[in-house]
């Protein structure tokens, strides 16, 4: 049986034995070597895949504290605006805890495999119309009128969760790498990262990898104007680096074609940041947030369209050059 995340780290977690766990085998996720990689880049890589987790994110991580509590606490209902996978991971949890969900999404800025699996989950999904940020602002004033939870990355429980990533990837190598690198949409996840280092007594880099054009970047999950967790990354010592999307975009198509991981636009920005030198010697992990099937069009938009044949053994040799 897989170990809930909060039955592995229940010593580092705010949970006691009467909190209910809410899982779905959650945590506990691959850190894969990258030779490739390391190889051209000239440093030691290993890709933390996030993608393995329940939804197919890391936001299952801290999703599983966030609702755990909720219930503990009585909550009849959690809210959260989302760019996507906050949405399924919060809609996924829900579901296991028998409580609504309500979802409030910028309207026509979702990736599909994230809607469809906020919709087959049951939550109630609302298109807002407007920003991400302005979806989240009505989820805080809900929040704060008491019919609901705020399942957010501002619910501290949320980054409890994600900062678990860091100790598995200090457990496994047996000691710290030289520098970590994720994306930075909101902020909610280097924050949690920075936490989990002050606790561990770690002075790791940590580069934090956000979309140059924020509020219209082709990575739709990190598309956020205004990072709500702005002041903490700034507090937190994390190395934020700015990355194209067409640099993005490379290191998606890069991580693909030489290490075999499909993973979603957003979430190769911190390689993205690696391929730029930022890092200069030593063993680095980069964390891979999301899966590719999350945003299919976007894949599609971007990789060689399949060619059509016939049945014929001697045209698909010709057309497999
Ligand atoms: N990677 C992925 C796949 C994400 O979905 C997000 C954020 C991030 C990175 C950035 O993390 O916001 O903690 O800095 N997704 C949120 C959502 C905004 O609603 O799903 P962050």
């Amino acid at each position: 049986m897989t170990t809930p995340l909060i039955e592995r780290f229940r010593d580092r977690l705010p949970v006691s034995g009467a909190t209910p766990v809410v899982s779905l085998g959650e945590g506990s996720t691959p850190l894969l070597a990258a030779p490739r990689l390391s190889e051209r880049l000239g440093l030691e890589v290993w890709l933390k895949w996030e993608a393995s987790n329940p939804t197919g994110s890391y936001k299952d991580r801290g999703m599983t504290v966030a609702v755990s509590k909720a219930v503990e606490e009585g909550a009849r209902a959690v809210v959260c605006a989302s760019t996507g996978n906050t949405a399924a991971s919060a809609a996924a949890y829900g579901a296991r805890a028998g409580l609504p969900v309500l979802v409030l999404q910028p309207k026509g800025a979702v990736a599909g495999g994230k809607l469809a699996q906020t919709r087959m989950l049951g939550a109630t999904l609302l298109e807002v119309r407007g920003s991400f940020d302005e979806a989240l602002a009505a989820a805080r004033e809900l929040a704060d009128r008491g019919t609901h939870a705020l399942v957010n990355s501002l619910n501290p429980y949320r980054r409890e969760g994600q900062k678990t990533a860091v100790f598995e990837i200090v457990e496994e190598l047996g000691g710290a790498p030289d520098a970590f690198c994720i994306p930075y949409g909101g902020g909610g996840n280097t924050s949690a990262y920075a936490q989990a280092l002050r606790e561990l007594g770690l002075g790791t880099r940590l580069v934090s990898a956000e979309a140059q054009k924020r509020p219209e970047t082709v990575a739709s999950a990190i598309r956020i104007a205004e990072p709500a967790h702005a002041a903490a990354v700034a507090a937190s010592g994390a190395e934020v680096v700015a990355v194209s999307d067409e640099e993005i975009l490379d290191a998606w198509r890069e991580l693909a074609a030489v290490e075999g991981l499909f993973c979603e636009p957003s979430s190769a920005a911190g390689l993205a940041a690696l391929r730029r030198g930022v890092v200069e010697g030593g063993r680095v992990v980069v964390t891979i947030t999301g899966h590719g099937l999350k945003d299919p069009a976007t894949a599609a938009a971007h990789a060689p369209p399949p060619v059509e044949v016939d049945a014929d053994p001697d045209a698909i040799a010709r057309a497999a050059g």
